[in-house]
């Protein structure tokens, strides 16, 4: 899916691609995911691949399973790692990370279970620093994750990494770990939970280092409520208080696919 036109952002050094809809984006990111994965099984024997949830990228997923489907693509020799999950929660709640990987891909494709890694909402707190360290060492022995697929909250935020009240460089440098929910974020989670007082206001999220030491990081975008955070993300300061700004770091790894609408505030 070729993109519509390529932006560049003035000194953001960062590869932006932009799409005529939300379909196309996420159909660009599907072929992404499928060629890194492809490429990474032919180079080491595995892929390790870094998914999102969210309203975005539904459709990455149903084009990825409609792909396992065509036997155009398979995820036999693929593992994988959630970016977050609440907590605590059961993976059977409906409303669960883990469930909806389980109705948006890990039902539909060949991905053997024990791969498919989602942080545990039901571990007891004393026990989640060390779930938490656990995930990380479990990506780290895998090798690194591949490839990362991110959306972007309306604070900017990445997994539940909520802007911050730190530098940039120890923002860099969080692990997975147990977190708060931000205002926006529990804002915006009222379209799953129904209420505000029904929202999980605590999440475990893999951390920024180890996102940003992802070999290829896909950024996916889309729909105008987006274009505000996205502007300032790649033209603002490079700030804590912005998570999504941190990829600009790393920005020769990094692709961003917008729609037209996400991407109306970049000029
Ligand atoms: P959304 O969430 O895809 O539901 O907009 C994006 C995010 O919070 O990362």
């Amino acid at each position: 899916m070729p993109a519509e036109r390529t932006l560049h952002v003035a000194d953001s050094n960062s590869t932006v691609l932009v799409f005529a809809d939300a379909d196309a984006a996420a159909k660009a990111a599907a072929d992404r995911i499928a060629r890194v994965a492809a490429d990474a099984v032919k180079a080491r024997g595995k892929a390790v691949l870094g998914l999102a949830t969210g309203a975005t990228p539904e459709k990455v997923y149903e084009e990825l399973a409609a792909r396992v489907k065509a036997g155009a693509l398979s995820f036999r020799d693929v593992t994988t790692y959630n970016l977050d999950e609440y907590y605590p929660i059961q993976p059977l709640d409906p409303l669960s990370y883990r469930s909806y990987m389980h109705r948006h891909l890990f039902g539909r494709v060949d991905l053997a279970p024990n791969r498919a890694h989602v942080l545990d909402g039901t571990v007891p707190e004393s026990a989640a620093a060390e779930h938490a360290a656990q995930f990380d060492r479990w990506i780290d022995a895998d090798g690194g994750l591949d490839l990362q697929l991110l959306g972007i909250g309306r604070n900017g935020h990445i997994g539940f990494n909520e802007p911050a009240d730190l530098s940039a460089e120890a923002f860099a440098a969080l692990p997975t770990r147990l977190v708060d929910l931000h205002p926006i974020t529990r804002a915006d989670a009222v379209r799953e939970f129904g209420s505000p007082e029904a929202v999980i206001p605590r999440a475990l999220t893999m951390g920024v280092r180890q996102i940003l030491a992802a070999r290829s990081i896909v950024m996916l975008a889309t729909g105008a409520k987006k274009a505000a955070i996205v502007a300032e993300a790649l033209k603002g300061p490079v700030s804590a208080a912005v998570p999504a700004s941190l990829l600009r770091t790393v920005a020769d790894r990094v692709v961003w696919l917008l729609d037209e609408p996400a991407a109306a505030e970049l000029g």
